[in-house]
């Protein structure tokens, strides 16, 4: 028996606070102008104090959840791609399980920058079509706000916070994701880095007197990087898939810079209305930018079931990849879930489950 890992629901969650290129000429020796045409982006949204990457996960992974119509407990994977975790360890996925009450649900995070999303989707699309699971929950999430230096006007400009989610449930029906290649080169390690707080450098007063916590970018490199590979993934993704470029509804790349994703589209000589675009809006959002990007093309009808997609990315490591997808649907099911939040009942088992470890505690006493 084949399975095939669809695409039934999807979400996606931004802070509401936004930055525009004007906010930022007042913080750094930099202009609309000059953003606008380098780059195509002209605001961003950022977390507010009290939205962490977990947050802004769960809020997606919730909605995707509801328009799949299943509940938490049906979710058997949670990956988070991220490349601004709330902690090194525990994951964040884990307490985005912990918030949807996700109780029969492995979880983990994958580092791969912004191509990450690329390589969580064709993880959970594997674990499903070997049978090993049945419905996984894959979520991009960022809040690089916290990761930027806000005087560095080399990165500060490009980056912005958001997640998006989308829910693979398994079927036998043939669709859903199709095809993936993902690539990596670590010789390129350093074109694009957050050097410190890892075991290699770990935090002391001098890592953040030189400001080693921040992101350090060789913005040329990882330009000339990025227009080399994103065509050449297309192409090898959808020669995997058995497809050809005329079949493809629509191209979903990584929203880094409007001039990179311009490139890409010449080479793979297809015209931009058949490329989504909305850096913009939201800046480069890393690995949430693919699933942002996908959601506001999907709820906007420019993408729709049966549809074959491309999602394309490329980041630091260096990484890249490309995923084509026959878009889904909701699976028809009767049970209509009740309009209550996941989020209470999560938070009460959470509770009880503190509790209990707490009695555990005090029962086992010096015996554990
Ligand atoms: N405002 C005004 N001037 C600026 C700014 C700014 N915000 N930033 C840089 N400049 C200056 C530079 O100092 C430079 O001046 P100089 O010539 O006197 O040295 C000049 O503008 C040109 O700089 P370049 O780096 O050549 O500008 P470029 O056209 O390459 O654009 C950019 C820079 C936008 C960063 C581009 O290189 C780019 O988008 N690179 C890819 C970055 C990327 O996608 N990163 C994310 C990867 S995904 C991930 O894994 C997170």
């Amino acid at each position: 028996m084949s399975h095939y890992a669809h695409i039934t629901g999807w979400g996606m969650a931004v802070p509401e606070k936004t930055l525009t290129n004007e906010d930022l000429a007042q913080m750094v020796d930099t202009s609309d102008e000059w953003i606008v045409s380098r780059t195509g982006i002209r605001q961003r949204h950022l977390a507010t104090e009290n939205q962490t990457t977990a947050t802004l996960a769960t809020d997606a992974a919730i909605k995707a959840l509801q328009m799949a119509n299943i509940t938490p407990q049906d979710v058997d994977l949670i990956i988070v791609s991220t490349s601004s975790p709330e902690h090194i360890f525990p994951a964040t996925a884990c307490l985005v399980q912990d918030n949807i009450g996700a109780s029969k649900a492995g979880a983990f995070d994958l580092s791969a920058a912004c191509s990450g999303f690329i390589y969580a989707l064709n993880m959970a699309a594997q674990a499903i079509q070997t049978g090993s699971i049945k419905c996984a929950v894959v979520i991009g999430s960022e809040t690089l706000s916290r990761l930027v230096n806000w005087q560095d006007r080399n990165t500060c400009i490009l980056f912005g916070d958001g997640a998006g989610a989308f829910v693979l449930q398994s079927s036998e029906e043939p669709g859903g994701v199709l095809s993936a290649v993902m690539r990596s080169d670590g010789s390129g390690r350093d074109s694009l880095s957050l050097p410190a707080g890892g075991s290699l450098m770990p935090t002391t007063a001098d890592t953040v007197s030189m400001g080693l916590h921040f992101i350090q970018m060789n913005g040329r490199e990882v330009f000339r990087f990025a227009t080399r590979v994103m065509a050449q993934a297309t192409q090898e993704a959808v020669e995997l898939a058995g497809l050809k470029m005329e079949d493809i509804s629509l191209i979903v790349p990584h929203q880094a810079n409007l001039r990179i994703i311009e490139a890409a589209a010449r080479s793979l000589e297809v015209p931009m209305q058949r490329v989504m675009v909305n850096v913009d809006r939201y800046g480069n959002t890393s690995t949430a930018s693919i699933p942002i990007a996908a959601v506001e093309a999907a709820n906007s009808g420019r993408l729709k079931q049966g549809d074959y997609v491309v999602f394309v990315g490329f980041g630091a490591g260096l990484t890249w990849g490309a995923a084509v997808v026959r878009w889904g649907a909701p699976f028809p099911t009767k049970r209509r879930l009740p309009p209550v939040s996941f989020r209470i009942w999560a938070r009460l088992r959470s509770l009880v489950r503190r509790l209990l470890r707490q009695i555990e505690g005090m029962l086992w006493g010096r015996h554990a």
